[in-house]
């Protein structure tokens, strides 16, 4: 675990500044003075605050111990950067962060088709940093971080000009939506201006969001309406941008990247283990379309081989433990990736294999058997009525819903020789269809296109 991350840990007790030496403590002085004394905060998880760090801001002292470091902190390749300061510092996890996010980076860099997965920032550097300021110190408890410690951990990485995936959804919810007018103003003439928070409150009222927090007694109750809860936010909203006429909103070559890295990350024994909306993000072009894809906050990931005589694994994952699929989140989103007919015919796929397999068992039984014969020789004689279809719904004794699902499997067997798509399509109509009458005209229609 030590070696492989040297690179980004600062290992280094001597630096050279202006030909002299200075000692380790001295080198978290000049951090605690130049770094954190005025962070610039432009975003926040529950484990970390995000601040943006401006190279050209800061002395050139400094900047030039942080290249002695890590000589790809230079003004020429990035002006700014980012630094996630732990909000609770406990000794190794950010180191732990750092090493897993560096395994993740390192092994989609090291891939030949890199450009077939999500982008990981770069981590320049990863340091503990003890305090001594006062006035450092309640500058950062104002901003969230516990210095109860006296130590934090801060890493710090490639900024990210984009937003993450939530935040890109809402704000295409704001553009779209009717009565959130008022806000797409404040997003057309400065969009930065618009707060998290405001666009969060915005939606969820508009949505009627649902706040956990119901009868649930045990903690696990809790939990399970939590999940429940969220999860129904979520569909309402996703729900409401596949309606949107300019969906697909997730470009699918750009949302396939996600999978591949994950198939990836498995193939490796690496696990992310906390994929949700605020870890992907998203940058757009000028049209403001998706043009990349990045994954970020390796704070609970693992990898097999270099966590397995490591205690700390422990605290983040029990082994034995089913885990949260990690795909959850690339399924949850991947209909953003389909336009309208494709979403229509990818659900006549599924329902078709559904058809070929009931018809498959309605084969084997003798009483359907019949039935089944007598309706595929009625449609292809062209003398279906409703009379007919009556009289085989009552030989089945089942109520006009079952006797749809039993017409749709025998329609689509005596369609196969036919178009496809046009089956498809029909058969979809068919199935949306309430009373046997509909189904009937629709048959007739059918079986007129198939002539
Ligand atoms: N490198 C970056 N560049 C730009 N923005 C970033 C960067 N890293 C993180 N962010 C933003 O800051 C937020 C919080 O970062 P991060 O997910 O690392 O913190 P966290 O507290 O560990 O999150 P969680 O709540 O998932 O545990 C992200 O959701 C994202 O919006
Ligand atoms: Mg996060």
């Amino acid at each position: 675990m030590e070696k492989n991350i040297q690179s980004v840990e600062n290992i280094k007790i001597e630096h050279a500044i202006d030909g002299g030496h200075i000692e380790e403590g001295e080198v978290e002085a000049l951090f605690e003075f130049n770094l954190l004394r005025e962070i610039r905060r432009i975003n926040e998880g529950n484990n970390g605050v995000i601040a943006e760090l401006n190279l050209l801001s800061l002395p050139e002292s400094f900047l030039t111990l942080l290249q002695d470091i890590n000589p790809h902190i230079n003004i020429a390749e990035r002006e700014k950067l980012a630094t996630k300061i732990l909000k609770i510092y406990s000794p190794g996890s950010g180191k732990r962060e750092a090493l897993m996010h560096k395994y993740a980076y390192d092994l989609i860099n090291s891939q030949e088709n890199k450009e077939d997965f999500v982008r990981i920032p770069e981590l320049l550097l990863h340091k503990e940093i003890t305090l001594h300021n006062p006035e450092v110190k309640s500058m950062l408890e104002a901003n969230n971080i516990n210095t109860n410690l006296n130590k934090v951990d801060i890493l710090i990485m490639d900024l990210i000009d984009g937003y993450d995936l939530i935040t890109y959804l809402y704000k295409i919810i704001i553009k779209n939506h009717s009565e959130l007018v008022h806000l797409k103003q404040e997003l057309t003439t400065d969009g930065d201006q618009l707060h998290w928070d405001d666009i969060k409150d915005a939606v969820a009222s508009v949505f009627n969001f649902h706040v956990p927090g119901g009868k649930a007694t045990d903690e696990g109750a809790r939990n399970y309406e939590m999940i429940k809860v969220y999860n129904d936010n979520r569909r309402r909203i996703i729900d409401y941008l596949q309606k949107l006429p300019n969906n697909p909103i997730l470009p699918q070559p750009i949302w396939q990247r996600l999978k591949n890295t994950l198939n990836l990350f498995e193939k490796n024994g690496f696990r992310h283990n906390d994929q949700h909306e605020r870890n992907i993000m998203v940058s757009n072009d000028q049209q403001g379309a998706i043009d990349d894809i990045y994954l970020i906050d390796f704070g609970s990931a693992w990898q097999r081989d270099m966590m397995h005589d490591d205690q700390t694994a422990n605290l983040f994952v029990n082994l034995d433990e089913e885990h949260v699929p990690e795909n959850e989140l690339y399924n949850r989103y991947v209909c953003l990736t389909r336009s309208k007919e494709e979403q229509r015919s990818l659900k006549t796929e599924q329902r078709i294999t559904v058809w070929e397999k009931t018809f498959q068992v309605m084969k084997k039984n003798l009483r359907y058997q019949e039935v089944m014969l007598a309706l595929e020789e009625k449609i292809k004689s062209d003398s279906l009525d409703e009379e007919t279809l009556t009289n085989l719904s009552r030989k089945l004794t089942v109520s006009t819903d079952n006797f749809c699902e039993i017409v749709l499997p025998v329609l689509w067997h005596v369609a196969q020789d036919y178009d496809k798509n046009l089956v498809s399509n029909y058969v979809t109509s068919i199935m949306s269809k309430e009373n046997k009458q509909h189904v009937l005209n629709e048959l007739i229609v059918f079986k007129n296109l198939l002539n």
